[in-house]
């Protein structure tokens, strides 16, 4: 019997783990540089926090959704994207305890039941932060720097920053209103989905991709002009800080968000080359979202960006990312007696940190020193009856050609390698 994975999921073969080993600490180190702290959650949840944080009528709940009953017959989830599980454990562990101010990020991987294509999966691999703690615009736009200047620091020049305010909720049902009486004349043009969504979510209707719907959208009326002055001034704030970090922007008005939890700021970045899932990294802010799911009224906002779509983007850039290290040693060893005995020293090279390359199955000299020789390793160590005798090895740089008979110990044989 042969089994096939998934549809919509994929391997990392050894050849490319690098890549995903490289983005992960480089990630790390950058999110850690802006003061934010790891958080890892669970892969399932309740079914309900997602249900509840990306709203019922949400493409995620309504379609996306990986969702299982357990033996006792609750209701789980496989998560679809991080910031509810987030929030569920800020507020569940008291993350506020400590300081008024939550820094926090995360690496791990999403499901969800999407059609799959280029940079589209079902199951996908995201890195994100979570700012909780204050509507200053400032972290407005920390949260939006660690993304963009990481993506930069990667190399990647061609990039987008779109916002967008989708103002408060008191804005945003004058708002929605304003939609509802400039779609309702369209109604029977409009594709099924956006016909629903006219009365349970009129701005996903911004969102849709099938063309009939896309030429109503373009004298749709603009969030832009409903903002009260509150958010207007948090908007052309947070705009303030982007300048002063030098960060380039655009203005969108267009950006809607696939999750309901959204208030004020919005952005994407995007990567032109990547055909249709062009959104290297989407979040926002959701003042309201902690409230929602059992917490203080606190205000956070955050990002999620896909390590898949990054890695196609580097890609296309041709950007190299810091391939595994060869072999800093080959152990060459001929004679029957030497393959039980050279084991405590092999094994201390090791432990060491000293990576060796050893193949028990070839016996020849010159079959070995081939291996060497194609392994990549700066040395072959190699070890005979005689060496074994005189408890010495042979050190061959295998580059130079040039070869040193040294003690059989692991200490002198780093220092010897190092110099
Ligand atoms: P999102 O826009 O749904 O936001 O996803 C963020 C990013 O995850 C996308 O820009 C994309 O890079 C990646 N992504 C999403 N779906 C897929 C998929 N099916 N295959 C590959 N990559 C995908 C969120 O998830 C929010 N939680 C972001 C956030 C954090 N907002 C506030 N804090």
């Amino acid at each position: 019997m042969k089994y096939n994975i998934p549809r919509g999921t994929f391997d990392i073969l050894p050849e490319d783990s690098y890549k995903w080993q490289f983005l992960q600490d480089s990630f790390r180190k950058m999110a850690t540089c802006f003061g934010y702290e790891e958080i890892t959650t669970p892969i399932f949840e309740v079914a309900e926090l997602f249900e509840r944080s990306s709203g019922e009528s949400s493409d995620v709940v309504q379609k996306e959704m990986y969702r299982f009953q357990d033996k006792k017959g609750r209701e789980f989830a496989l998560r679809p994207e991080g910031t509810a599980p987030v929030v569920r454990s800020y507020v569940e562990n008291h993350l506020d305890k400590l300081s008024s101010r939550t820094k926090l990020f995360y690496l791990g991987p999403m499901f969800r039941y999407d059609r799959p294509q280029a940079g589209r999966y079902r199951q996908f691999y995201q890195y994100g932060i979570e700012f909780i703690g204050s509507n200053n615009p400032y972290y407005d736009a920390e949260v939006i720097a660690v993304a963009f200047l990481w993506l930069n620091k990667l190399g990647l020049n061609n990039l987008r920053l779109e916002i967008n305010s989708v103002g408060c909720p008191d804005c945003s049902a004058v708002y929605d209103k304003a939609l509802q009486e400039y779609y309702r004349p369209f109604l029977p043009k409009l594709c099924p989905d956006c016909v629903k969504r006219l009365e349970t979510n009129p701005r996903r209707l911004l969102d849709c991709k099938v063309p009939s719907c896309i030429e109503f959208r373009k004298n749709a009326p603009s969030q832009m002009d409903y903002l009260d002055e509150p958010c207007k001034k948090h908007f052309s704030a947070v705009c303030d800080y982007l300048q002063a970090m030098n960060i380039p922007y655009t203005i969108n008005p267009r950006i809607v968000r696939g999750l309901d939890y959204y208030t004020n700021t919005a952005f994407e970045i995007i990567y032109e080359g990547l055909g249709a899932q062009n959104s290297l990294v989407g979040g926002g802010r959701y003042n309201g979202l902690v409230e929602q799911i059992g917490g203080k009224s606190i205000p956070a906002i955050g990002f999620a960006g896909g390590f898949e779509r990054l890695l196609l983007a580097l890609e296309e850039e041709k950007i190299e990312l810091i391939p595994p290290s060869k072999p800093d040693a080959y152990l060459v060893c001929v004679g029957d007696n030497t393959r039980l005995q050279i084991l405590p020293y092999l094994n201390a090279l090791r432990t060491k940190g000293l990576i060796v390359d050893y193949d028990p199955d070839k016996s020849s000299l010159k079959a070995q020193l081939k291996s060497a020789a194609s392994s990549g390793a700066k040395y072959a160590i190699i070890i005979g009856e005689n060496e074994l005798a005189t408890k010495t090895v042979n050190l061959k740089n295998l580059q130079t050609g040039e070869q040193i008979a040294i003690p059989m110990d692991e200490e002198y044989t780093i220092n010897k390698m190092k110099n």
